[in-house]
């Protein structure tokens, strides 16, 4: 399997570049499918390794997961009673949002065995709060042998406060509650627009869900939900990587298919460094400055400076004229770009939750590796704008989470090639 990718530094993006659905609007989407009855139809799905595995994963569940020739993701799963509760530790290991199939399965048969995901390179990611979730509307659970053994036989609504609003946790007590009876309340929700989007999708599959995109959710349970036909909604963090692609490589591009919206807070960073960028009515366009200017970031949660964007938000920083401060507040090692960043000539230093980076006048192509889907990201751009030719391996983790993205980068003009 090609794990590399080689790419020769100094070609500038420019034309346009059609973003994909949203990985991970889409694995959650995924998941709630199955708590209706009949076949449901995805439309936008991007075709990456994490939705790949998420389809072996449901299909191991006895749930009929496949592709249509039109690209959309058929989900049809088995009659009520006869679907798998129990994950296998060999694909859960694989990804962490197999996770969401505690929520899902609670609410369709009343019992889920989820693999516990463990830790991963970008922080211990505990599931406290997602049990402490489901705790409350009415499930018990063991924590035994790796894996989380939860049962609900008589679930009911209740008011669920989350310490930290976290996206997987608010997903999973969502799907819950969708199907329990009387009101669940989620409060310090989170409020990404993933989260939206599920909401969207459950109600249009007959759920009531009201709050969504606000930190208090209502949810009144309903006995059964009917399979429809959606669209995931595009990927605001595959934007964003293009659109730091064009600030960085001195370039000009027009990012399609986005929701302006979910972009502010980046396209607010971005026009810091002196990036132009412009609302068009096919999407946003973004033009390099003369030149990067140093900013501050601190990552939050939504409508905050996305986590998934601070690597790549990093390495454009490493070029800028002057030093600028970033601060990681979601996940605890989430810096793990930075010792490839300085194998490339980027002068990075790290304290705790807080890099400093000072920006260089160059960066040079080196070997390097991708720790994490988005140090990937980080590395591809760091590598657009380096002089001469960068490796980039593990690119696995890139392919995790990147639609098509060499021959993406190929049409924009980048010299990219994979091995
Ligand atoms: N946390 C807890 N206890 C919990 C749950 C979370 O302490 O029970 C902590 C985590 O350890 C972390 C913080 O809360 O420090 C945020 O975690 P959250 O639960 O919000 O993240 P997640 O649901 O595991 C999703 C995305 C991530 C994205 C984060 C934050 C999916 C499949 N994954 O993860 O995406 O970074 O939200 O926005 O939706 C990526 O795409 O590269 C990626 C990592």
């Amino acid at each position: 399997m090609k794990d590399c990718l080689i790419i020769e530094g100094g070609h500038p993006l420019n034309g346009r570049v059609r973003v994909s659905g949203a990985k991970n609007a889409g694995l959650v989407l995924l998941v709630a499918s199955t708590l209706a009855d009949g076949e449901t139809i995805l439309d936008n799905m991007p075709r990456i390794r994490d939705v790949e595995v998420m389809v072996q994963i449901l299909n191991e569940l006895g749930v009929n997961a496949r592709w249509n020739e039109d690209g959309s993701l058929s989900i049809c799963p088995p009659p009520a009673g006869s679907m798998k509760v129990k994950t296998s530790y060999e694909l859960s290991k694989k990804l962490r949002a197999s996770n969401l199939l505690l929520g899902a399965l609670l609410g369709r048969e009343r019992e889920a065995v989820i693999s516990l995901p463990g830790g991963c390179d970008i922080g211990s990611r505990p599931m406290d709060l997602h049990i402490k979730g489901i705790q409350a509307l009415g499930a018990e659970v063991d924590i035994e042998h790796g894996f989380i053994y939860a049962r609900s036989k008589t679930p009911s609504g209740a008011r669920v406060y989350l310490d930290f609003p976290s996206v997987g946790a608010t997903e999973n007590i969502m799907m819950m509650a969708s199907r329990t009876p009387g009101q669940s309340v989620i409060e310090n929700a989170a409020k990404e627009p993933e989260i939206v989007d599920l909401a969207n999708f459950l109600n249009s599959m007959g759920a009531r869900i009201r709050g969504a995109g606000t930190d208090l959710i209502k949810v009144e349970g309903v006995p059964e939900l009917k399979a429809c036909r959606y669209a995931i909604i595009p990927d605001r963090i595959e934007a964003g990587t293009y659109m730091v692609g064009a600030a960085i490589s001195g370039g000009d591009v027009q990012v399609e298919n986005v929701i302006p919206t979910h972009l502010h807070p980046i396209v607010a960073k971005l026009q810091e460094t002196g990036a132009i960028v412009e609302e068009t009515d096919q999407g946003v366009r973004v033009r390099a400055g003369r030149q990067v200017l140093p900013v501050d970031i601190k990552t939050l949660p939504y409508p905050g400076f996305p986590t998934d964007m601070q690597s790549q938000m990093m390495a454009l920083l490493s070029l800028a004229e002057g030093s600028s401060v970033i601060v990681e507040n979601v996940f605890e090692n989430r810096f793990q770009i930075v010792d490839e960043l300085k194998r490339m000539g980027a002068s990075i230093q790290v304290e705790g939750h807080t890099a400093v980076v000072r920006g260089v006048k160059t960066l040079f192509g080196a070997r390097v590796k991708a720790t994490d889907l988005r140090a990937g990201a980080g590395l591809i751009l760091g590598a657009l704008a380096a002089r001469g030719e960068t490796t980039i391996e593990n690119a696995i983790h890139i392919f995790r989470g990147y639609e098509n993205i060499e021959e993406k980068l190929i049409q924009l003009g980048a010299r990219v090639k994979t091995k």
